[in-house]
């Protein structure tokens, strides 16, 4: 982790969860801070359906509701999709933006990322931008530049450390149980944060990079005791409280 950044431990439910599954979302909240500490800060991310009963439920705890997309307006004719005015109406801290798997299944482009992460500051929200390289741009070498090209097109220029997070997820790493090496992670984080430094100035220093990717028990200590790595964000593991708080207790000895 980088010294005085406060680690954030970021959940993504993704399509995945009913009433049934918001017992889990109450064991989060109740044992967040024996996990974590005092020093983190929790953010689970559910589907829209169920975020109005998750910001009730994380309410009084340190642990904040997110939503997993915006829309770029803040209302209109637009069937099925969701203004971040409405997230944070529902009690939504923060969005996530930019997701892989929005970029693949919707064609989000970089410019479309970069106006949602605008939609989510105009609501108050704090914007998490996913970036990563596909398998076959990893293969091809092309891992940093692809990133370059990520921060410069998805980042606004008005990103502070207040209202945006970064998440660096590999593609090939997402729902695979594959990750890679700390080194890798350690050098892309760093190029990460060289290329937000260029973008933003000193305010990239106190900007919280997570690592997203097949993170679980086994592999969070290893993946948050590197340099620039500020929290994770977690998918698959985030579905189950003792596996989110288990990923959390990590961040707790650093
Ligand atoms: P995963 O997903 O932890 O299931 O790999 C991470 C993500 O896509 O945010």
């Amino acid at each position: 982790m980088t010294p005085a950044i406060r680690p954030l431990i970021a959940g993504n439910w993704k399509m995945h969860g009913t009433s049934s599954s918001l017992p889990e979302l109450k064991a989060v909240a109740s044992g967040f801070t024996n996990a974590a500490g005092e020093g983190a800060e929790g953010v689970v991310c559910v589907p829209a359906t169920l975020l109005g009963r998750a910001g009730e439920i994380l309410a009084a705890s340190p642990v904040a509701a997110g939503g997993q997309d915006c829309h770029p307006a803040p209302n209109g004719a637009h069937t099925g999709d969701i203004a971040a005015e409405m997230l944070a109406d529902c009690g939504a801290r923060y969005v996530i933006v930019g997701h892989s798997e929005r970029r693949t299944d919707h064609h989000e482009s970089d410019a479309d990322v970069a106006s949602k992460a605008e939609a989510a500051w105009r609501a108050g929200l704090i914007a998490i931008i996913c970036v990563g390289e596909t398998k076959a741009q990893r293969e091809a070498g092309d891992t940093l530049s692809v990133l370059s090209g990520q921060i410069a097109g998805s980042v606004p220029a008005g990103a502070t450390a207040g209202n945006t997070v970064i998440a660096y997820e590999p593609v090939w790493a997402i729902g695979t149980g594959l990750t890679p090496t700390p080194e890798d992670v350690a050098k892309a984080h760093a190029h990460l944060r060289a290329e937000l430094k260029k973008k933003l100035g000193d305010e990239a220093n106190a900007m919280r990079i997570l690592y997203g990717g097949s993170v679980k028990p086994s592999n969070a200590a290893e993946l948050l005791s590197l340099l620039n790595v500020d929290g994770a964000l977690i998918g698959g593991a985030s579905l189950v409280a003792a596996d989110f708080l288990a990923i959390a207790s990590a961040v707790k000895s650093k």
